[in-house]
């Protein structure tokens, strides 16, 4: 343990893992309603602008640091600052708590579609299928009403495989297994689009509302008041999917890239790694549109009517476009839903590595021995997700996550590094690994992103005031949103407290003399 860290044998490997995680659900199902919604080809304006001003210069943050302190994210802002090392453990937890229980659930899904793929089970009617037979949905949040068998089964497959690839150290575990399924995903991904793309009504899909740009709906300065305050809603959902879509905020890259040997490119790893996530999702769009296209054509109902966000997405309109589909149909089941269990064990492995990392970096424990306490402790919390009020929790705990949770991380993590390490210091360390970082970084991480995330925080409090998330009740939101988050934050707390058994606390490259005339 310590600085004998097993790290990844390539730097291709590290790439893979790092993708991998970017690269999940949230490519296929939040990405492409995104674009529909918010002005197709027009929402790639603040996408790429919330890449380059926000989600590239974190990522860079979080390999840079990672890499420096060689340490997952609570070790490394010990190092950094003692008194912040509970939100090093807020990052992981809300990794953990936050997403991992109820991501590994939807992936459990994944893997009953992938099986109901074989007869088409679901039938003329998806969307009952969905909510009545599979999940048995119940009336409101506050019903929990009992477990879903077939999902609670799918559910322990997910986090049991997870285990087995988090079982073993980094390059036998994860690297292995990104190396293997991240080709396999590709190759299913240009599968999918390409036969998209051939059916009846994709083009003009395509054409009509995933590249034909909306500008009015990005307009900032739009002269009717209403128009603007709907463009700004459009830009913060770009910063939001961007944080989410990277996987930062979460202590997952800062951990990846504790594991890079020495002398390790970060710039160009963070580059690589964010625009293969980002394409990734603009390929896969074509995909979304073309079969939804193919759908409302041969319905003959609107394309707006026929796409549907999130879930929905992948549990009623995939299943409905697949019924509909020509020939073939249970092998083109098959391969979407391999697809989206792939992208997600991915993702998946990278939450609990985050989360592992952090506690053997602390307590002076095996891998092997948190890594299975983890993953058992981890099936058990996920289960409350796969009850028949399962859907609501998932909901509710999600937008507090990714919405307060996440944000609040990130921008806290820009003004430590930014004004407590100094930008400059962590930018001159990067510097010496390989492509130079422009001056500008210091004041993306100092000033632009820490505002913009705050900014972004003041808009979603706002709304969440006016309207009820979702329309669940007040109380319904404060008890399983508020509570979740809570929890979180009293874990991370009870983590940070204690002493460091397995590592001294010494920063890692003092900056030198020189350095330090900011
Ligand atoms: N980036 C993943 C996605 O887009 C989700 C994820 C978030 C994975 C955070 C890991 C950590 O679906």
């Amino acid at each position: 343990m310590g600085s004998d860290r097993n790290g990844w044998k390539s730097n291709i490997g590290f790439l893979l893992a790092a993708i991998g995680s970017a690269i999940g659900l949230g490519n296929v199902w939040r990405f492409s309603y995104m674009s529909f919604e918010y002005g197709g080809g027009a929402f790639l304006v603040p996408y790429l602008v919330a890449l380059i001003i926000a989600g590239l210069p974190i990522m860079i943050l979080e390999y840079g640091i990672g890499h420096q302190q060689k340490g997952s994210a609570p070790l490394t802002l010990a190092r950094i600052d003692q008194r912040f090392e509970w939100l090093g453990w807020w990052m992981p937890v809300v990794a953990m708590m936050g997403i991992m229980l109820y991501y590994s659930v939807v992936i459990g899904w994944c893997v009953n579609y992938f099986c109901y793929s074989f007869s088409l089970a679901w039938g003329n009617d998806p969307e009952s299928f969905f909510f009545k037979q599979f999940l048995e949905i119940s009336d409101s949040v506050d019903t929990l009403g009992g477990l879903r068998i077939p999902i609670v089964f799918s559910t322990l497959m997910v986090w049991i495989v997870c285990w087995i690839i988090c079982f073993r150290d980094i390059s036998h575990g994860i690297e292995k297994a990104s190396i293997v399924f991240m080709p396999v995903l590709f190759v299913l991904t240009i599968i999918m689009v390409a036969w998209s793309l051939s059916l009846d009504g994709a083009t003009e899909a395509i054409m009509q509302h995933y590249l034909h740009a909306d500008w009015g709906r990005i307009n900032l300065f739009a002269a009717d008041p209403a128009r603007a305050k709907a463009a700004g809603e459009v830009w913060a959902a770009a910063f939001g999917q961007i944080f989410f879509t990277l996987s930062l905020g979460f202590g997952i890259m800062i951990t990846y890239a504790s594991y890079l040997p020495d002398k390790s490119d970060i710039t160009k790893n963070a580059l690589i790694t964010s625009t293969v996530n980002c394409l990734y999702s603009f390929i896969t769009g074509f995909a979304v549109f073309g079969i939804v296209g193919f759908m409302a054509k041969s319905q003959g109902v609107p394309f707006d009517q026929a796409i549907k966000n999130g879930p929905q997405l992948a549990f009623v309109v995939y299943p409905k476009a697949i019924s509909l589909l020509p020939g073939l149909n249970s092998i083109f089941g098959i391969i979407f839903f391999l697809m989206l269990i792939i992208a997600g064990l991915t993702s998946g492995v990278s939450l609990i590595e985050a989360f592992a990392c952090s506690i053997t970096d602390k307590f002076n424990l095996s891998r092997t021995r948190v890594v299975s306490i983890v993953c058992a402790a981890g099936f058990a919390g996920s289960l409350v997700f796969t009850s028949r009020g399962g859907l609501y929790l998932l909901d509710i705990a999600d937008h507090f996550i990714t919405n307060y949770g996440l944000v609040l991380g990130g921008a806290l993590e820009c003004i430590i590094i930014g004004w407590i390490f100094r930008a400059r210091v962590l930018r001159e360390y990067i510097n010496r690994q390989g492509t130079k970082l422009p001056a500008a970084w210091d004041f993306f991480i100092r000033f632009t992103t820490p505002a913009i995330l705050i900014f972004l925080l003041f808009l979603t409090v706002k709304g969440d005031l006016t309207k009820n998330y979702g329309g669940y009740h007040t109380d319904q939101l404060i008890i399983f949103g508020g509570g979740w988050m809570l929890i979180c934050l009293l874990l991370a707390l009870a983590l940070a407290f204690g002493p460091w058994t397995a590592h001294k606390l010494v920063r890692r490259h003092e900056p030198e003399e020189d350095e330090l005339l900011v």
